[in-house]
């Protein structure tokens, strides 16, 4: 599957951003630990969400589509302790299964997560089995196959040497059931995790911190199903509001979305001197002056997301002036910069963390082919700066994370196509 794209069309209309893959991904687990139905609304319809829905329903459980968007999940008779391989190897948040795993039925057993290259080698899970030994499961591992065991977890004090999101939501959820306090330190602060925590308390959890480096859990008997409404994608937010700075003659809305989520995005635009006007839920973006370069440093929440780091580093290629892009927290996912220069980007790679964009710089349509979901998008909208045409081929990388992103972007006026 491929996109053909012809770029420098205006950019003109009304988008609507959908729900938060990232926190999308993180109710499915969840739905273990309760033995009542969870009613899931604003869920994207998306390729990794469409795998987690068939992990629940490989191990048993239902899923049922009410309508567009919204989904029933009913937990089942549990079918065995194997996760089912061809799906984790997909994406990274199956991770998130092993904890309700593990205290549904004292086993788990499940290769290593798959999902982007974007770090060096494969993604470290450390932080998850260290924890998980904390509170004395025990942890075998064998080429790179994990099987872990414990009769009964029990609270701990467990302190995160890295900020990680998934280890610090895995840790939360599955605590909620360990009987006895645990006690999260160095945690991630991203809105999915605050999201997450305000449905698990309402569901009668007792979470508290959720949003701040260090978030209590005191563990309940039992969790009640709920209605769970996901919060709108803030990645895609900012993506869809660079996507449209870069554009010449440009007047987009983006809406459904919540701009207070992406502070570290509107410092930085003011700082380019991108035209845009904010509300409680819309982005407006109008035709800028002239972008000017600017430095970032990508940063745990609530600094600048690494997920918007690609998007970024394409829209300074259209700045004025020299920009330092420092990804502090993957080693592997500035190695996109050399597709742009392919397309005519004038980028030096100074090291795995850092490149040097200097701009403004004209595009020119190539052959590309999306090496992972962010740097993706990413090609997408250099596409629709450059001038010609462009292909983009392994587009399900691009439809693991964005829902019908060429329709949406067609709405626009965008020059987008999709080819089997
Ligand atoms: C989440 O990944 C997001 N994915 C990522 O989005 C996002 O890039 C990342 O958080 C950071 O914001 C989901 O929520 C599904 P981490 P996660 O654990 O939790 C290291 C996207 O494009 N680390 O916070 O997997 C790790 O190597 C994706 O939507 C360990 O060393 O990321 C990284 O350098 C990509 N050991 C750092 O921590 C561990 O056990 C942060 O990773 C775990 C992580």
């Amino acid at each position: 599957m491929k996109f053909i794209i012809q770029g420098k069309k205006p950019l003109k209309g009304e988008i609507k951003v959908s729900g938060s893959k990232n926190a999308a991904l993180k109710i499915f687990p969840v739905a273990l630990l309760t033995r009542e139905p969870i009613r899931v609304s604003n869920v994207p319809e998306i390729e990794d969400v469409l795998r987690a829905q068939e992990i629940l329903i490989a191990l048993g459980h239902e899923v049922k589509k009410i309508k567009n968007g919204v989904l029933e999940i009913r937990f089942r008779n549990q079918k065995g302790f194997d996760l089912p391989a061809d799906l984790v190897n997909k994406f990274r948040a199956s991770i998130m299964f092993v904890g309700p795993m593990l205290i549904n039925l004292g086993k788990v057993s499940f290769p290593h997560p798959g999902g982007c290259v974007i770090g060096a080698g494969i993604r470290p899970i450390d932080l998850f089995l260290d924890a998980f030994k904390k509170m004395g499961a025990k942890v075998k591992i064998k080429d790179n196959h994990y099987e872990l065991t414990a009769k009964k977890l029990k609270g701990a004090n467990i302190f995160f040497s890295k900020i990680s999101v998934t280890a610090t939501e895995s840790l939360m959820t599955t605590t909620c059931l360990v009987q006895g306090e645990t006690i999260l330190k160095n945690c991630a602060m991203e809105p999915e995790i605050v999201s997450l925590a305000e449905y698990l308390n309402g569901c009668g959890a007792k979470i508290s911190g959720a949003g701040t480096p260090t978030i209590k859990i005191k563990g309940v008997k039992r969790l009640r199903g709920g209605k769970y409404k996901i919060i709108p994608d803030r990645i895609e937010a900012g993506t869809f509001a660079m996507l449209a700075a870069g554009s010449a003659n440009v007047e987009v809305l983006i809406k459904n979305c919540d701009p207070a989520h992406l502070e570290a995005l509107w410092q930085i635009f003011d700082k380019v001197g991108v035209n845009y006007v904010l509300s409680k839920d819309s982005i407006r973006i109008l035709p800028s002056k002239k972008l000017l370069s600017c430095d970032i440093t990508t940063h745990e929440y609530p600094g600048f997301a690494t997920d918007l780091q690609s998007p970024y580093t394409v829209l300074m290629t259209q700045a004025h002036g020299s920009s330092l892009i420092h990804e502090t927290i993957y080693d592997r996912r500035l190695l996109f910069a050399d597709i742009l220069t392919q397309m005519g980007a004038n980028i030096i790679l100074a090291d795995p963390h850092r490149v040097v964009v200097n701009g403004p710089t004209k595009l020119y349509g190539r052959k590309l082919v999306s090496p992972d979901l962010r740097a993706g998008v990413a090609l997408v909208m250099a596409a629709l700066l450059a001038h010609g045409r462009t292909e983009i081929d392994n587009i399900y990388q691009i439809d693991r994370g964005y829902e019908k992103l060429d329709e949406r972007l067609r709405g626009l006026g965008a020059d987008i196509k999709r080819l089997a």
